[in-house]
């Protein structure tokens, strides 16, 4: 197993790009089995989610490759329509096979994605679509099990909850809405970049979908897809968390393949912060201050400030002189990285969905684990600014969602690297 070690007290200057984002890339691939022909898709990252995801493409029955950022998917005739409990527990999105699954096979039994570190991760809103879609659904042995007793038909369907909406639940709904009879109505369709990037994939494949990035999504069923080439967006929280390495860090750092328009929550944030922003066409530069201001984030749903870079805007408040609050309204057992934090000298206090940050001069480098994605980065940015080395243990997290995180912030000039435990 590999560990990250960062020697804090290094200014970031320089520039990096931006990868394809991971959560753009995951319903885009199980999106490619609505159709029997090739697709192709590029910008995808090299991460463990997407190798993951490939083996349970490949456990369905589809043919994969994946040269340098582009991956081959080649679905076939017939597939396979069980989702092994192997694969998807180790990846909760591995539960959007579920909806392609269900309109190309009439029937599809996926593992129960079950807890994850974060918090409950209910798919009560993924089911409540496909049976508002004439799918039978039932849970059994762990599985859920769909099936189109006849076809499939459109409906009206609300997929709100007291959180907002979910990104796959949306995705999912939608993919299966392609290939239904009749109209499709997606009422509080979540509206992350994510599902827009997914709506207009299906649209290359020839679905017909209007609406995206609202929260009324319409489809109208069409009676066969095509293949079709793609190249993803970028990632907006791989984004994020190098505009606040460069902000904690007092550096100065140009990030190329942004797109600005996914940011402006985090922007604010910053902004707020005293950070210095300046936005380009697919760039955006970032000057840190030697003195950073508090803040207030509450986490929601897109356009509100993202739940996945709530632990890195954690560990900029950690260094922020003054008291900062984090509401965290999407997760709110996301405080994993509390701990590990207040282990480095942070002085952080969270009870139920709240934490309340008091800044310290300085962190101190110290071993710490990693429980999830983005509490990994959050502990990587805090070690950017501590004093001495820190040791990120379970470095398999970070693997899941960052591509070639300790090159992309060695090239900005961190004293980063990767070494065997
Ligand atoms: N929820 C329900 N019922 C459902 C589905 C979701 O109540 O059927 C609730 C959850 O309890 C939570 C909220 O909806 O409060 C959103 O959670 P969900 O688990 O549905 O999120 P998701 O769509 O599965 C995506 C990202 C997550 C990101 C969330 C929120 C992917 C592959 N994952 O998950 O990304 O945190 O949206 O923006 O797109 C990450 O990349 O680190 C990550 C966790």
């Amino acid at each position: 197993m590999d560990k990250i070690v960062v020697r804090g007290g290094k200014r970031l200057n320089g520039e990096v790009t931006l990868s394809g984002s991971k959560n753009s890339a995951l319903p885009i691939m199980a999106a490619a089995l609505l159709s029997d022909e090739t697709s192709v898709i590029h910008d995808v990252p090299n991460l463990r989610d997407i190798q993951t995801m490939i083996k349970l493409m490949r456990s369905l029955g589809a043919k994969v490759s994946y040269d340098d950022t582009t991956l081959t998917i080649r679905p076939g005739k017939t597939l396979n329509p069980k989702a092994p409990y192997k694969l998807v527990s180790t990846m909760r999105a591995s539960v959007c096979v579920l909806g392609p699954l269900l309109a190309r096979t009439g029937y599809a039994e996926v593992s129960m994605p079950g807890g994850c570190v974060i918090g409950s991760r209910p798919i009560d809103l993924h089911l409540k679509g496909f049976e508002a879609l004439g799918a039978q659904i039932k849970i059994e042995h762990g599985y859920v099990k769909a099936r189109a007793l006849k076809h499939l038909a459109g409906n009206e369907i609300y997929l709100g909850g007291s959180f907002g909406s979910s990104v796959l639940a949306t995705g999912n709904v939608m993919m299966a809405a392609t290939l239904a009879r009749g109209k499709t109505i997606i009422e509080s369709a979540a509206c992350e970049p994510e599902v827009v990037d997914l709506a207009h994939f299906l649209r290359k494949m020839g679905a017909q979908i209007s609406g995206e990035g609202s929260p009324r999504i319409e489809i109208e069923g069409v009676k066969k897809l095509h293949g079709a080439q793609y190249t993803v967006i970028s990632d907006r929280i791989e984004c994020g968390t190098y505009m606040f390495a460069a902000a904690m860090t007092g550096g100065n750092v140009l990030i190329r393949k942004a797109v600005p328009s996914h940011q402006n929550a985090v922007i604010d944030k910053l902004l707020q912060s005293g950070v210095s922003i300046t936005k380009g066409k697919n760039v955006l530069r970032i000057k840190g201050r030697a003195r950073l201001k508090p803040t207030d984030v509450t986490t929601l749903a897109y356009p509100g400030f993202p739940t996945d870079m709530q632990a890195q805007m954690m560990a900029l408040m950690a260094v922020t002189p003054g008291i900062s609050v984090i509401t965290e309204k999407i997760y709110p057992d996301r405080f994993m990285h509390v701990s590990e934090l207040n282990r480095m000298g942070a002085k952080i206090y969270s009870e139920s969905a709240r934490a309340i940050i008091h800044g310290v001069k300085r962190l101190s480098g110290a071993p710490v684990m990693a429980s999830d994605l983005r509490a990994s980065a959050a502990l990587i940015l805090a070690g950017l600014v501590a004093e001495g080395d820190t040791e990120v243990h379970r470095v398999y997290h970070l693997d899941r969602g960052y591509d070639n995180i300790e090159k992309k912030l060695s090239g900005l000039g961190a004293a980063i690297r990767r070494e065997k435990e």
